[in-house]
């Protein structure tokens, strides 16, 4: 699915030589390349303000936190992301509501959202998932009526744009995650919190290292989640490379569309207008039908694995790698059995944990891996 060992030898000099100047610098957590970054990746996502953590998951529970949310609050997540945006959530004592998404971009569905606030909720998480911003035009509006600040979970998306604005800017802050296979990884566990709020910044920063205020006085509980020296210049490194590989991941998905736009019972990634994609991942829906006709194909049993699974296997069998991000939406996860969710409850979510599959995208990839991935897609579904 990835290949990060030809972006490190694609780039390997300038990293080794960040990584000396630290070891000769010796100095290792909140120094100059972390505050450096901060202000560099905060340019990118178009805010004032980053603050660097130690990870995606962490931003997202410091930044609740310091939105209020503690024990039996509620906050509204998508169902269908990453554990991690509602692990966050359940962190702080708090109560995930899970809503449901639009077919067409996986993202948050501004239509249901309202149902799902009470008088307990005190946060909105948007995930911009893939790599594709969520509508949230429609979403500030509601969230604005009612007093409820948004988190952008940017975990995924980092320079993604919504009506001219970059994903991470458009709610009270946006967190993001430099794992090692986001569009801009670490080598390590990485993250950052974006914002245009000031103070919430310097309370960010007071967070994440202790509620530390003063040297050695802390005024508030806080967390040791600091985004360490090695990791903020290996991470400066790769942000000079960031647009480039963003737009070669832009042009992938291109030549993808285009290999594939006439395969019947597929769904390739649709862009609304006045949305820029960065293809953090290369997502098609596959309906029953066409699974089903390349399962009957391989003498497998339809109904022994879901539409995509089916799929996954044949393109495995034939060496090329796909990934079902992801099988089970939030609500159905055994974690939050208890908080009473049922399948029927969120049908668009489970739908697309039934019918997603992210075939090979990543910069470095070559024209004719892209068309040896597209033609084995097209065997396998019985072209
Ligand atoms: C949507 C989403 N949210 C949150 C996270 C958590 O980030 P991290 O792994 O850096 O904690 C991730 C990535 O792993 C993610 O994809």
């Amino acid at each position: 699915m990835l290949d990060l060992r030809a972006q490190y030898d694609s780039i390997a000099p300038e990293i080794r030589a960040a990584i000396d100047e630290v070891l000769a610098a010796q100095q290792f957590v909140l120094g100059p390349r972390c505050e450096a970054l901060e202000q560099e990746v905060a340019e990118v996502c178009g805010t004032r303000c980053g603050v660097g953590v130690a990870s995606g998951t962490e931003a997202l529970e410091i930044v609740l936190h310091a939105c209020g949310v503690g024990a039996g609050d509620e906050v509204i997540v998508p169902a269908f992301t990453f554990i991690a945006t509602g692990s966050a959530v359940t962190a702080l004592g708090a109560r995930p509501v899970f809503a449901d998404i639009e077919s067409v971009t996986f993202n948050l569905d501004p239509a249901l959202l309202e149902t799902h606030i009470t008088p307990r909720t005190r946060a909105i998480v948007v995930v911009h998932l893939f790599g594709l911003a969520a509508d949230m035009d429609a979403i500030l509006a509601i969230a604005s009526k009612h007093g409820i600040p948004v988190i952008e979970d940017n975990a995924q998306s980092i320079g993604a744009a919504y009506g001219g604005r970059k994903t991470g800017s458009l709610g009270r802050a946006g967190c993001l995650s430099f794992y090692p296979s986001k569009n801009l990884g670490a080598y390590g566990d990485a993250g950052m919190i974006v914002t245009n709020d000031e103070r919430l910044a310097a309370r960010l920063r007071a967070l994440r290292n202790h509620g530390q205020t003063g040297r050695y006085v802390s005024t508030e509980r806080g967390w040791n989640s600091r985004l360490d020296e090695l990791q903020a210049a290996i991470l400066r490194v790769k942000l000079r490379h960031l647009a480039d590989w963003t737009a070669a991941r832009q042009s992938h998905a291109r030549r993808y569309d285009a290999l594939l736009a006439d395969l019947p019972g597929i769904t390739l990634p649709r862009v609304p207008p006045g949305r820029e994609h960065v293809y953090y991942l290369y997502t098609l829906s596959i309906s029953g039908r066409a699974a089903n006709r390349g399962a009957r194909r391989a003498g497998n049993d339809p109904g022994a694995a879901t539409r995509s699974d089916i799929v996954q296997m044949r393109l495995a069998d034939r060496g090329i790698a796909s990934v079902v991000y992801y099988p089970v939406p939030l609500h159905l996860q055994p974690l939050y059995a208890s908080l009473g969710g049922k399948p029927g409850d969120l049908r668009i979510s489970e739908r697309a944990a039934r019918e997603v599959l992210s075939i090979p995208l990543y910069p470095e990839l070559t024209i004719p891996q892209i068309e040896r991935v597209a033609q084995t897609l097209r065997d396998v579904l019985g072209d």
